[in-house]
């Protein structure tokens, strides 16, 4: 039957990457009906809200999304409910994306991008699981109120329950027990409570996964960890703003953010899939950014949500060829390295398409 996905190109360098993406997916000829919806500020503009019911209602209905980024500065002074990235929280919660992951894998050609030594990153695979739906993110209350001494005071609410903590764990160490049976918790267990309660579920779990070797790190310490030796790692779990910041830096050791593609996963398998990055105001409309996290994107679509390992074969070994053949776009471009050639976005969907 044809795979239904709803494309959401969103804001800034979201709907040039997406039509790269776009291209590749048409060139397998696969049985999938692809259709755009709007999101972001783009809806924002359009629709008067960010995340509008006929996309929220075709995404609903879809196998598969696809998105691009969202927000820029035109929208940045806009009350919270009206911004760009209220249409993306928004999509995740509405479809329950608990699941969010991000891996980090370093394409051996590109050692030289990263600004970490070659020896350090080489070979370089590691997988952030980020839970997606909760915590700071979404705790209440929240807000700016002004408090008894007359002044203005910002307020958000970290919170995680059982159940939530259960479940993204459950989808680390099953990550885990899949790959090299090591998991990494990370938390700020010495100072926030809600990371106590964290550590407590995430322990009572292990024993669920005998053959996973669960450590557990404080936050800072992980943050230094991933720069000082980041192959120690093989999965990381987190809470949603631990893994927005933890894989951000991550995504520097694989070279560039435009090469961190990410899955968000519910219960059902039904996924959301995007480049970790965002809409890139600094570059956007000026065709060089970079589209490959995009592409490898739909490749986890294929994999995690359409049941076709093969095609996402196909699209990962395209990318790793174009690399051999020393196609850059600026953002992964090193003028010192010898035979490599520095392109635009559409050049290097272009280059993709054609080594399929
Ligand atoms: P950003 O990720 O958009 O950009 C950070 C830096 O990385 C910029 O210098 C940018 O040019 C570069 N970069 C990002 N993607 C690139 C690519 N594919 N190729 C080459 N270079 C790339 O982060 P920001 O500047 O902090 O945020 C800009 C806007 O994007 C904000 O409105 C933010 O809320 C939004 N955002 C959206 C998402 C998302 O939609 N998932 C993610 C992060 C940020
Ligand atoms: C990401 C982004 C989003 C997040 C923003 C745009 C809401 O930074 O997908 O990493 O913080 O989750
Ligand atoms: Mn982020």
């Amino acid at each position: 039957m044809t795979k239904q996905v709803v494309v959401l190109g969103g804001d800034g360098i979201g709907p040039e990457i997406m039509a790269e993406a776009v291209k590749v997916l048409n060139a397998l000829a696969l049985d999938i009906q692809l259709t755009e919806k709007l999101i972001g500020g783009a809806a924002i503009d359009a629709q008067a809200h960010p995340l509008p019911q006929d996309t929220l209602e075709a995404a609903q209905a879809a196998d598969a999304i696809l998105l691009g980024a969202v927000g820029g500065p035109k929208w940045d002074n806009n009350p919270m409910e009206l911004r760009p990235e209220k249409g993306l929280l928004g999509i995740r919660k509405q479809l329950g994306l608990f699941a969010n992951l991000r891996p980090a894998i370093l394409y051996p050609q590109l050692a030289s991008a990263s600004s970490l030594k070659p020896e350090i990153v080489a070979g370089l695979d590691i997988l952030i699981v980020r839970e997606l739906t909760g915590g700071i993110y979404f705790g209440q209350p929240r807000g700016i109120r002004t408090n008894e001494q007359g002044e203005r005071e910002g307020f958000n609410t970290y919170v995680y329950s059982e159940s939530e903590i259960r479940r993204i764990g459950r989808a680390a160490f099953e990550a885990a027990q899949k790959r090299n049976k090591r998991l990494c918790s990370i938390d700020k267990s010495n100072v926030l409570e809600v990371t106590v309660l964290w550590k407590e579920v995430i322990t009572e779990l292990a024993k669920e996964y005998p053959e996973v070797e669960l450590s557990h790190m404080l936050v800072d310490n992980a943050a230094m960890q991933l720069v000082r030796n980041p192959k120690q790692f093989d999965v990381l779990v987190t809470g949603n703003m631990f893994g927005d910041i933890l894989s951000d830096e991550a995504a520097m050791l694989t070279g560039s953010i435009g090469m961190l593609p990410s899955a968000s996963l519910n219960e059902n398998n039904q996924g959301m899939y995007e480049p970790c990055h965002g809409s890139a105001p600094d570059i956007a409309g000026q065709g060089i950014a970079n589209p490959l996290a995009t592409i490898l994107s739909a490749a986890m679509m294929l994999r995690y949500s359409l049941g076709d390992e093969a095609s996402a074969q196909r699209i990962e070994a395209a990318v790793s060829k174009v690399l051999d053949q020393g196609l850059r776009t600026a953002d992964i471009y090193n003028p010192q390295e010898a035979g490599t050639q520095k392109v635009g976005t559409a050049a290097m969907g272009d280059a993709v398409v054609a080594a399929l």
